[in-house]
């Protein structure tokens, strides 16, 4: 993105307090304006996020021909039903944002448009053949760079698609929706089998708006046919934001966070499990249910942690909270371990390389392995990080001088792909 390369300094901060909201959830931001805009009627959504990543998708469903009107986090969608697409005039761009263009891979293979997609420099380096080959499989016309392996993709119309019965090789929750999006379109049922639970956004979301999805063990089933009516979106508070305020909150040694409406659906929270497992302070309150996800206030503190070991399940149920296990375990008593997690390697960095070099930079004892890394207590020092244009790097390195002892950042301007709020909200909760 624009900027990505601007450096920031980050200090110690002596205490770490206060109350916040974060911003509202990407994944359901993404997919309340995608299925709506397939739905008969209109829908409203409200704390719709602010980050990069959701513009992209808004502006993908803009060149759609889809009705959108945007203020601030209130979005409103005017459904086009299925098959109501234009054909785009441009490429569709999905700038750095993989969620938009896996899921649009698959809306777009049976919607009756040409359509391009394509998006960064990260984005095009990221791997596709998980979502072009099996829509080839249910009949669809897609191709792209290195044989369907690499974007820009071309998705051409065809007659029509087939179900498909498919068993991820690797869990993904952005693969799984891309295939029962698309079985929207098909003649007959598509199943897709995940080897390890991931979120279940689409499959809420598709419910509430009345289709037919099933779900047996690991199996997850879509019948087309229903019309999709569209629904009103409250979206909660990213757990994957809140989930950087959780980890600076337990490793300060004096800090009390309360982060407020933080969406606390089970498919997203295995950081939560891995903080409990470490022995840390956190507490959920105000328990409720917002259009059909769990939400809570999570308050924390400083806490003394010791050394797990995370693979397994956990990895796909923290995908995007691994990196926050590796700052963990430097402050942790004994070693951490994290295995099972290569698929970290395929995200907006290679997360296993980034944060080895990043945290490694700023003082910390880690080892990386071919799948994970294995971490010892360290002191921070003052030093250089390089965020390599991803957001979640930037964020977890501000994390890492706050505690430490202060950080240059490289590439912090990349908090705005799904946090723009983040320097701020730093800055109160640290009173400098
Ligand atoms: C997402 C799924 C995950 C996650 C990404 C958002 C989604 O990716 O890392 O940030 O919204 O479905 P994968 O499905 O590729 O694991």
């Amino acid at each position: 993105m624009s900027g990505a390369a601007r450096a920031r300094e980050v200090g110690h901060a002596r205490a770490i307090r206060g109350s916040l909201s974060v911003p509202g959830d990407k994944s359901i931001s993404h997919r309340a304006v995608l299925f709506n805009a397939l739905g008969e009627g209109e829908a409203s959504i409200t704390n719709f996020s602010p980050g990069g990543d959701c513009a992209s998708t808004l502006g993908c469903l803009r060149s759609l021909g889809v009705d959108i009107e945007r203020d601030a986090t209130r979005v409103r969608v005017r459904g086009s039903g299925l098959g109501g697409w234009r054909e785009p005039a441009d490429v569709l761009d999905c700038g750095n944002s993989g969620t938009s263009m896996r899921l649009l891979s698959g809306l777009l293979a049976g919607s009756g448009v040409f359509a391009v997609l394509s998006g960064d420099g990260s984005l095009r380096r990221r791997p596709m053949a998980r979502v072009v080959e099996p829509l080839r499989r249910a009949g669809a016309a897609i191709d792209g760079r290195d044989g369907g392996r690499l974007a820009p993709l071309a998705i051409s119309p065809v007659a029509s698609l087939a179900g498909l019965e498919h068993r991820l090789p690797i869990a993904s929750a952005q693969v799984k929706s891309a295939l029962l999006l698309a079985g929207l379109f098909a003649v007959g049922e598509t199943t897709v089998v995940e080897p390890a639970p991931t979120r279940d956004h689409t499959e809420r979301l598709l419910r509430a708006m009345g289709a037919d999805v099933q779900q047996h063990a690991q199996a997850i089933s879509l019948k087309p046919g229903p019309t999709l009516r569209c629904v009103d979106v409250q979206v909660p508070g990213d757990f994957s934001s809140a989930a950087f305020w959780l980890v600076l909150g337990v490793l300060h040694p004096a800090a009390e966070i309360r982060v407020r409406d933080v969406g606390l659906n089970p498919s997203r929270t295995g950081l939560l499990t891995i903080l409990e497992r470490m022995g840390a302070n956190v507490q959920l309150e105000h328990n409720r249910d917002v259009a059909g996800e769990p939400v809570a206030d999570v308050v924390v503190r400083s806490s003394q942690l010791r050394g797990i070991r995370v693979g397994g399940e956990l990895v796909s149920l923290a995908i995007d909270e691994i990196p926050l296990v590796a700052l963990l375990g430097l402050f942790a008593d004994g070693e951490t371990v994290v295995e099972d997690a290569a698929e970290l390697r395929a995200k907006e960095s290679d997360r296993l390389a980034v944060v080895a070099e990043g945290l490694a930079k700023l003082g910390g004892a880690i080892e990386s392995t071919p799948d994970g890394w294995r971490i010892q207590p360290s002191t921070l020092e003052a030093g250089h990080a390089d965020s390599h244009g991803d957001h979640r790097m930037a964020m977890l390195f501000a994390l890492a001088g706050v505690l430490g002892s202060g950080a240059e950042i490289a590439g912090a301007d990349s908090v705005a792909i799904s946090y723009p709020s983040f320097w701020a909200d730093l800055q109160n909760l640290s009173g400098e």
